[in-house]
């Protein structure tokens, strides 16, 4: 695609990194391909910030608080099992940083509510989660509260997924139309990073590996749970017996051997082969199961390390929320100077 934004924009020192992850349950191989790999590499080039969304998990869960508390430590074992070092990336929960409330409601005056419910993003969802007239006040304008996550650190580069396009856009209008109002250029624009690495598909072949298509494997599942997914996982329907000759696109098997298994030249011939016939998907499937393991191993390792001190990770969440309320409180003199709100 040439329209990557990721081959375009210059990821230097200068850069302000801002994403995040909504706190719904434990991290899994998706968040891994699409982005938590690409953090510990932008956290080596520039100045990052992880923000764990505890707000906006609450627009979908708010009446799972319990579940969304739980989550942001699972997510947090997560980031630092995969190599995410608070050293270097500032990781900090939403809910501490009041300004990206305050930001919020100021925004809200720049949105039309017309303009909420063309989001596309927003939109999928509100279908899929079935809210349909129902929707709450709180769902519809997340986006917003999504750009208050990303100016209130004037973060200028976002590493997102393509369905987080529409919130980049959100952003970027109420910044121009926030810095057009005011008569002021306190706000900065930002620009999505779209990774490279291709979707990673759920065990079913659904496009996408999600929670709530319950097609996930977890950075946190045990060997033995890696196994029993990748056994159930989606092949060639037509392959029924050893010799019939196999399909290899769509086959979810294959494309995570291209994702995840460096020796390359053996996947290409295993692929030949299943074509023709006489390979098992068993051969695969153990093929796989070794070579996930070996990658989740040690991260699994990791996190244990890590969710059985819970002190340490509560620690460190409170020092980056602190190091960011540094900085949310002088983007919020400056916003509220430009709106004459500096009494
Ligand atoms: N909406 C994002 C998601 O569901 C999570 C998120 C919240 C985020 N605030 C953000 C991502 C700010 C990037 C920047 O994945």
């Amino acid at each position: 695609m040439d329209d990557n934004p990721s081959r375009t924009v210059d990821i230097s020192k200068h850069a302000t990194i801002l994403t995040g992850d909504r706190p719904t349950g434990p991290l899994h191989l998706g968040h891994f391909v699409g982005s938590l790999q690409n953090r510990v590499a932008l956290q080596e080039v520039a100045r990052q910030f992880v923000m764990i969304a505890d707000i906006q998990a609450l627009t979908d869960y708010y009446d799972r608080p319990e579940k969304v508390r739980e989550s942001v430590y699972e997510v947090a074992c997560d980031y630092l099992a995969v190599g995410i070092d608070p050293q270097k990336t500032t990781i900090f929960i939403q809910s501490m940083i009041h300004e990206i409330a305050e930001l919020t409601m100021l925004y809200l005056n720049l949105v039309t509510v017309n303009r909420l419910r063309r989001n596309p993003t927003v939109k999928t969802e509100i279908e899929q989660k079935g809210f349909g007239e129902q929707v709450t006040a709180g769902f519809l304008m997340y986006p917003v509260s999504q750009a208050a996550d990303i100016t209130v650190v004037r973060a200028t580069l976002v590493p997102v997924g393509e369905d987080q396009l529409p919130m980049i856009e959100q952003t970027n209008e109420i910044v121009r139309s926030f810095n057009r109002t005011y008569h002021t250029s306190i706000l900065c624009e930002a620009e999505a990073l779209i990774p490279r690495c291709a979707r990673l598909p759920g065990l079913d072949g659904k496009a996408k590996m999600s929670k709530s298509l319950g097609n996930a494997i977890y950075l946190s599942d045990s060997a033995d749970e890696i196994a029993k997914k990748v056994k159930l996982m989606y092949t060639d329907p037509q392959h029924i017996h050893v010799n019939d000759p196999g399909k290899v696109e769509g086959n979810v098997v294959f494309t995570y051997l291209d994702i995840f298994d460096t020796r390359t030249a053996e996947v290409e011939e295993l692929k030949a082969h299943y074509r023709r016939g006489g390979l098992g998907d068993m051969v695969l499937k153990r093929r796989l199961i070794d070579v996930l393991e070996a990658l989740l191993a040690p991260i699994r390792e990791r996190r244990l390390q890590y969710a059985q001190d819970r002190a340490y990770i509560r620690n460190m969440l409170l020092q980056g929320t602190e190091r960011t309320q540094e900085v949310a409180a002088r983007t919020m003199h400056d916003v509220r100077s430009a709106i004459h709100l500096d009494y």
